[in-house]
């Protein structure tokens, strides 16, 4: 029995292995390309564990994939890999594109060509589980309520626009082909390993750094946040008894305006790592420009993930983000070895219009 595992070296692929691993003696093949986000660091407490494999390389790439599967045989496929950045995707949606729906599309084939030359037993146990997230749903408005599966599409950025194409991508390679697969769709994440390009470790980094805290626009927008280790737990969940088919939707109940959030960690910090001339960090606050075409609100209704699987979220956002903000000051080193060359490249192109 193994996994097959695509974007394991990011944020929430590498928690999701780690958690594996600590959890189960079932190795994992581990595909990722290895791209600004996908980083080997995070999986070096599994270096030297048989169970682990990380190769590096494209879900597009369909000799590659055909190979894998054909060596290692999942039972089941696992796919985090993505580009998931929604302001990188309106710099340059193209590379979007590319992996989102085209790798998505390329890595489906390849897997349907696997499954079906399989026994008709392991065929019925084999799982595709496509990653997804919330916001293919679009904006909420202030007073509507949260977003359940039958809520219909309506993406908004590039990066949305690309994952909504690979859902249904996935969605028809079960109607059409009958791929056993299963959907999630996920909330904002953080938690360890997170790179600083998203709201909250962006906020650590730069609080810790003395540099400005840039909230965009008004800082009202919310997003509903789930601590990344229950993120996993529900991909175990729904891996384990999900209904072919089907789409879960996963969150933890937390929504918070962004301004909300920066204030938190601010206070965090303030109390775990107090500034020496004894300012709250909270004075490096900047409201920048805002992101074009910004979605407003999001909020998940993961009523029917609990309903039907029995999962709920072990943190809530007080605990997550304490236990967050705890690692970020244990792990400076993880957080320098990121910021290279290619970060502060990107740093600079985002915000140095505001
Ligand atoms: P991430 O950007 O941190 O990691 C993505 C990983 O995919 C990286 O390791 C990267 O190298 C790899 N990758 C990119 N293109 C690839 C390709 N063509 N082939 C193989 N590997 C490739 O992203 P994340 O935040 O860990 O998100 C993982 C998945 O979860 C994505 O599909 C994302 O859409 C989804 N999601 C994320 C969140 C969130 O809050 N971060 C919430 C819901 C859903
Ligand atoms: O909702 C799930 C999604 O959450 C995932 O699908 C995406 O992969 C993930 O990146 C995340 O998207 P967001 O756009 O919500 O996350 P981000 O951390 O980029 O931004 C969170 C909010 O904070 C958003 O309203 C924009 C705002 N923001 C972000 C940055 C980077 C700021 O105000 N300032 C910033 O510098």
């Amino acid at each position: 029995m193994t996994l097959l595992v695509t974007g394991g070296a990011g944020f929430i692929g590498a928690n999701f292995v780690l958690d594996w691993l600590a959890q189960s003696p079932e190795p994992v093949v581990n595909l990722d390309k290895l791209t600004y986000a996908g980083n080997p660091e995070t999986l070096a407490s599994l270096q030297g564990d048989a169970r682990h494999q990380l190769v590096q390389g494209d879900i597009g790439d369909v000799d590659l994939v055909r190979q894998l599967l054909a060596e290692h045989r999942p039972r089941a496929v696992v796919n985090f890999a993505a580009e998931s950045h929604v302001d990188r995707s309106i710099h340059g949606p193209g590379d979007f594109i590319h992996t989102n729906i085209v790798g998505t599309f390329n890595l489906l084939e390849s897997v349907r060509g696997y499954w079906s030359a399989l026994p008709q037993a392991d065929q019925q146990a084999f799982r595709f589980l496509h990653v997804s997230t919330d916001e293919v749903y679009g904006s909420l408005g202030h007073a509507d309520p949260a977003f359940t599966e039958n809520h219909r599409y309506e993406p908004n950025s590039p990066y949305s626009a690309s994952k909504a194409a690979s859902d249904h991508l996935v969605r028809a390679w079960h109607h059409t082909y009958g791929l056993p697969v299963v959907t999630t769709n996920c909330s904002n994440n953080y938690g360890p390993y997170h790179f600083p390009e998203k709201l909250i470790p962006l906020m650590i980094v730069n609080a810790l750094a003395g540099k400005p805290l840039p909230v965009y626009g008004d800082g009202m927008q919310i997003r509903d946040w789930l601590y990344v280790k229950d993120h996993c737990s529900a991909i175990r969940r729904v891996l384990e008894a999900g209904r072919l088919g089907e789409t879960y939707n996963v969150g933890g109940w937390n929504e918070k305006p962004n301004i909300d959030i920066v204030k938190t960690i601010c206070q965090l910090l303030d109390e775990m790592r107090p500034k020496a001339d004894g300012s709250s960090y909270a004075s490096q606050i900047s409201y920048v420009t805002d992101r074009p075409g910004h979605d407003r609100r999001y909020a998940i209704d993961a009523r029917k993930l609990e309903a039907e699987l029995g999962w709920k979220p072990a943190e809530t956002f007080e605990t997550g983000i304490r236990k967050t903000v705890q690692w970020y000051l244990a792990h400076p080193e993880w957080v320098s070895n990121v910021q290279s060359g290619a970060y502060r490249e990107w740093v600079q192109k985002q915000y140095s219009a505001s």
